[in-house]
């Protein structure tokens, strides 16, 4: 008998085992190509991981400075800060008194003015200049409160930058900041 009967004879009667060698076969053949196409979408993924890391350009508007020495008393300044308008709000006197008298208990996000400027500062209000609503940018000196107005939805802030009418849950947010000298804010 040759060796070719000999392994037909093997097979007829080992089957069984026959059978589970192919199974394994197909088995290790499927996981292969499930490892090989794991490996294409991480190839596929890697320019999309890198385009999310922050690049030199986002690290380095991480602050930015502004001049605030040419600024009068109602004199308002927009800076993008981390891709958000800032507004820098030199307040008048009516302003701040506004701000100051305004009883706690009428807010829906309570939080004093001192709460929201520094210390022997307080003509200088510093906000994100988005609504806490959906996000739409409120115009600086409109509303009822004479602080902010947003369009969107009616939202009116006062001259703190805290919510006081329309849908928007909170106060603008006042960022991080701190004067570097008389004449500059650095925010951030
Ligand atoms: S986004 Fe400002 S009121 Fe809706």
């Amino acid at each position: 008998m040759s060796e070719k009967g000999n392994d037909k004879n093997f097979v007829s009667e080992h089957g069984d085992l026959e059978n589970e060698t192919s199974q394994s076969r197909r088995d290790f053949l499927t996981k292969a190509a499930a490892c090989t196409a794991c490996v294409g979408a991480i190839a596929a993924a890697a320019p999309l991981f890198s385009s999310m890391a922050p690049d030199a350009g986002v690290n380095a508007v991480s602050s930015v400075e502004v001049d605030i020495s040419s600024m009068k008393a109602g004199d308002v300044k927009v800076v993008m800060w981390r891709g958000k308008p800032v507004v820098v709000r030199r307040r008048t006197e009516q302003e701040i008194e506004a701000a100051k008298s305004t009883n706690l208990a009428e807010l829906r996000d309570p939080q004093s003015d001192a709460e929201r400027v520094m210390p022997g500062k307080e003509e200088w209000l510093v906000v994100v200049s988005v609504c806490t609503h959906l996000g739409c940018v409120p115009i600086s000196g409109k509303g009822e409160y004479g602080g902010w107005f947003c369009p969107c939805h009616g939202s009116h802030y006062d001259t703190s930058g805290r919510i006081r009418k329309g849908p928007a849950p909170n106060n603008l947010i006042v960022p991080e900041y701190a004067f570097v000298n008389e004449k500059t804010i650095k925010i951030g």
